[in-house]
């Protein structure tokens, strides 16, 4: 047996895969990674073109951050969250400092779950009222309250099982807009079908409309103009609180700071956590409003964990976010954003399987169809695996050729870290369009 051949092994007898069956997966055996590569213990490179799970922002095996954590941990480790740390100050300034105007509290979590979990429960507390609207073609991580807030399909498995009092609502998608309407004649039909459910779900009974900055592993659907504007005068109209999960569209992925600021309205409360250590360490972030966290000047904020603003994943997150400035990471993915458009848009000339392409800076996925007429998707929602052969070979291929990146359903993501450059843009791209050539073989004309 080689070395890789035992690691991969030892993983696959003695641990577990999240969201998949047990059998027949072939992981990548990482031994280090650099910037936008990965490498594996036979030195095979990949060009990550997923960041991970859309978390290593800045990149692959940045020292600074090493360092930064190694300093902290010769100091101390861990206090609990009733004392203080010299970063953990340091970070809740920091993050005040470029979070939306009159953002300026941070609680701790540590991770996206937990971020999402405790925003859910403090909009209830703080309201006094009980129902959180969300969308059908979201997640907001895998714990019971977070699950059962996302509509995504992961959730449907631990359906008798769910946190009760969400309500969800369809998402505003232009390329399958569920009302049958099209962006530019249409009359914002997503926005009043959340005004009407409001209604019917009476509106003193709702704490909180829960959605991503930016939409993510539902396939990046893109916001319509104005729609947050619209949403954010509902909220008002009703006192409904607006709780913006920028778990993945935080921290310069969609080229701003945070997904909503690429919408002109300002939420109550923002859950986040990936690029926030950029996945160094685990680690995540509830801001509130200065009207939320006054009220708990006080009064007791009834919410915790043992892990609350650890100080070796505050040290991380604050030199993480002098990386973002340093390495000029957000102007980049903004940059590097609208080139993957243009080349995307030349790659769609020449590959009918192209349905869509939907990107906020470095946030995009490609939707892959059998018709670009009748959008009939190459692998539908919620797939079973028997309907995920052709993208079965798509992503097998991309793997062959040196690339890792999230492939779900009919849609193949490009969303690499934030540090990457053109000529890396194009290697990716050049796997991406070899993959989808298997692809086109099966679009009906
Ligand atoms: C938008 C969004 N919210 C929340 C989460 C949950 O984050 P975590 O996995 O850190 O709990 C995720 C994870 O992918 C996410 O994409």
């Amino acid at each position: 047996m080689t070395e890789s051949e035992e690691i991969i092994q030892n993983n696959l007898d003695y641990t577990l895969f999240s969201w998949s069956k047990q059998k027949g997966i072939s992981p990548i055996a990482v031994k280090y990674g650099k910037g936008v590569y990965l490498y594996d213990y036979d030195d095979k490179k990949y060009i990550d073109f997923s960041s991970g799970l859309m978390n290593v922002n800045i990149g692959h095996g940045n020292q600074r951050v090493t360092d930064a954590v190694v300093k902290q941990m010769q100091e101390i480790c861990y206090v609990t969250p009733s004392c203080v740390t010299k970063v953990r100050g340091e970070l809740g300034k920091k993050l005040a400092s470029i979070t939306p105007p009159g953002l300026n509290k941070t609680l701790f979590t540590v991770c996206g779950a937990t971020a999402i979990d405790n925003a859910i429960k403090l909009a209830r507390m703080y309201s006094g009222r009980h129902k959180i609207i969300a969308r059908y073609r979201s997640f907001h991580g895998a714990s019971y309250g977070s699950l059962s807030a996302g509509g995504d399909p992961r959730k449907l498995p631990a359906d008798s099982q769910q946190s009760p009092n969400f309500v969800h609502v369809e998402d505003p998608f232009c390329y399958r807009c569920p009302f049958g309407q099209k962006f530019g004649s249409c009359e914002y039909e997503c926005i009043s079908h959340i005004e009407r459910v409001i209604e019917f779900e009476g509106p003193a009974n709702v704490a909180a409309v829960l959605m991503e900055g930016e939409s993510g592993s539902s396939g990046c659907i893109k916001y319509p103009v104005d729609y947050f504007k619209k949403l954010r005068a509902i909220c008002d109209k009703h006192g409904i609180l607006l709780i913006i999960d920028e778990v993945m569209s935080g921290f310069g992925r969609t080229g701003s700071w945070f997904g909503i600021n690429n919408h002109g309205v300002v939420p109550d409360i923002i859950a986040t956590a990936k690029g926030l250590t950029a996945g160094y360490i685990p680690f995540g972030a509830l801001i509130l409003s200065d009207k939320i966290a006054s009220h708990y000047d006080d009064i007791p904020l009834m919410l915790g964990l043992t892990y609350s603003a650890h100080a070796v994943a505050c040290a991380a997150a604050l030199e993480v976010l002098k990386i973002y400035e340093d390495e000029d990471l957000i102007n980049n993915a903004a940059e590097m954003g609208k080139y993957i458009e243009e080349k995307v848009a030349e790659m769609a000339l020449k590959h009918p399987s192209i349905g869509d392409f939907r990107n906020t800076g470095l946030l995009g996925c490609i939707e892959l169809v059998k018709n670009r007429t009748s959008k009939e998707p190459m692998a539908p929602f919620n797939a079973k695996p028997d309907e995920m052969v052709i993208m079965n070979k798509v992503a097998a291929k991309i793997k062959e050729l040196g690339m890792y990146t999230f492939v779900r359903w009919n849609y193949i993501f490009i969303a690499p870290p934030l540090c990457i450059n053109r000529q890396q843009v194009d290697e990716g791209l050049s796997i991406i369009s070899q993959a989808i050539a298997i692809a086109d073989e099966y679009v009906v004309h």
